[in-house]
């Protein structure tokens, strides 16, 4: 019995794709069991070993490692297709999962979901939120609607009719938005899903994970997305429908506010939002289509261009406060390589105002103030140490710790497992 266990969370401190598949898989072998709590598909999660990139979706990023326990929490929405689809890829690579497990209360997204998803952003014309199409905001509003579907309903008698139920209701919906679809194709698709879903164990994960922290095991939670896309604290309404914050891993995991331990927040050098709404730092410019293109700033999972745009303080203070952050990651240096001068905005200049508060309104005119620093201008993705990293960077690194109160202790420079830097 191990009454000072932690659990550690990682999450995104950004706009999302900041590289937390990544740093996850390096992070690994120190736990024992990783598990996403919220979110689903719509997440794309890149990791990348022996000249390989691996895409994952719903499944974990610890799954790679055949040792670690991986699990799909209860705050996870789970749609059947793409979950086989990333079975299908694991497992013709490298045999039979032996090391997943799903939580029976985590919701399924079904093929009415993704279509309503689909209505929704066109009815909603130029203030579309840019939703990745998934399903999952559907998903989520029928989960607090109470009228959701769960993956524990898969063993029950009567799932087919629950099914139809809510199928029933969204094709009333539907009307309503006057859509026009065709579900035939997917839904041969979502059955095939539930059998796939069905092969792993479906488990009460809010026990079997107490039971693990009991027992010492080493526990990491995996956010998705990123603060900024928090239902409550992102920019609404050009969020997603979770709890990004690491908050939501007491509630999509189920375990108690005093069992979180570390709480690393993962940042890329520079920014990036893929969707709608507000971008303070966006860049329209040269430097922009630079960080891209070097970047390879396109959607893990829906291919779209990501808008790009300097590192911004304001923000990443304001997701600091609200997750407790304890170590931070910086990923994605070596995008900036090449560039003589590098920002960072300190300062919001709202009207006449300036701030360093995030403010509620983030769709005005809202003017970065930047401070400049000199580039590194070296190729820093073979650097194992931190003490061979350019003098310039270490200064860029040391500025953003000192503004944030908090120390970054991995510095990931390159996609691949090997490309990071521990301090
Ligand atoms: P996630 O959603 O946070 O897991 O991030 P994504 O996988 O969507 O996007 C991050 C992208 O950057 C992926 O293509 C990664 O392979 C890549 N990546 C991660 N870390 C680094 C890094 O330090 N440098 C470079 N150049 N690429 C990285
Ligand atoms: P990972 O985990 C980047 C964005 C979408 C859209 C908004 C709402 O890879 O970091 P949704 O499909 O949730 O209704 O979309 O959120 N979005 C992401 N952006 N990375 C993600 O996940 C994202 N998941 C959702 O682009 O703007
Ligand atoms: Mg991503």
């Amino acid at each position: 019995m191990n009454k000072d266990n932690k659990v550690d969370v990682l999450l995104g401190l950004q706009w999302g794709d900041e590289g937390k598949g990544k740093v996850v898989d390096v992070l690994t072998p120190n736990y024992d069991v990783v598990s996403r709590f919220q979110g689903g598909p719509n997440a794309g999660h890149s990791l990348e070993f022996n000249n390989v990139k691996h895409v994952l979706h719903t499944i974990p990023s610890g799954i790679f490692h055949p040792e670690s326990i991986n699990i799909i929490g209860n705050g996870v929405v789970i749609d059947p297709i793409i979950f086989k689809q990333e079975i299908d890829q694991i497992e013709a690579l490298f045999g039979e999962i032996k090391n997943l497990y799903i939580s029976k209360k985590a919701h399924i997204i079904t093929p009415t979901h993704r279509i309503l998803d689909a209505a929704s952003e066109q009815s909603k014309g130029k203030t579309k939120i840019g939703s990745t199409l998934k399903g999952i905001g559907p998903t989520y509003m029928d989960k607090t609607g109470r009228n959701g579907l769960r993956v524990g309903d898969i063993l029950s008698p009567i799932f087919e009719e629950k099914y139809q139920n809510l199928k029933n209701k969204h094709y009333k919906m539907l009307e309503m938005y006057d859509f026009k679809f065709d579900i035939a194709d997917f839904e041969t698709g979502f059955k095939e899903g539930l059998e796939c879903v069905q092969k792993f164990q479906l488990i009460d994960s809010e026990y079997e994970i107490n039971e693990y922290i009991k027992e010492g095991k080493k526990i990491l939670a995996e956010g998705a997305q990123g603060t900024l896309l928090d239902i409550d604290f992102g920019s609404y309404p050009y969020v997603t429908s979770s709890n990004t914050v690491c908050a939501g891993a007491c509630i999509g995991m189920g375990i108690a506010p005093s069992r979180l331990g570390r709480v690393y927040g993962i940042f890329k050098a520079y920014c990036t939002r893929v969707g709608s709404g507000p971008f303070p730092t966006e860049l329209f410019d040269e430097d922009g289509d630079t960080i891209r293109k070097t970047g390879h700033e396109f959607g893990a999972t829906t291919g779209r261009p990501r808008r790009c745009g300097w590192m911004d303080l304001v923000a990443l203070k304001y997701v600091v406060m609200l997750n407790g952050v304890t170590d931070l990651i910086m990923t994605k240096a070596d995008v900036l390589d090449a560039f003589d001068q590098i920002k960072i905005a300190t300062h919001y200049k709202i009207g006449e105002e300036i701030t360093d508060r995030f403010p509620f309104e983030t769709d005005q005119e809202i003017e970065p103030v930047y401070k400049t620093f000199k580039g590194w201008n070296t190729d820093i993705s073979q650097l194992k140490q931190y003490d061979d990293v350019p003098e310039n960077l270490k200064e860029y690194i040391r500025f953003i710790e000192a503004e944030v109160g908090v120390p970054i202790s991995i510095v990931s420079v390159g996609p691949d497992r090997e490309q990071t830097i521990l301090r």
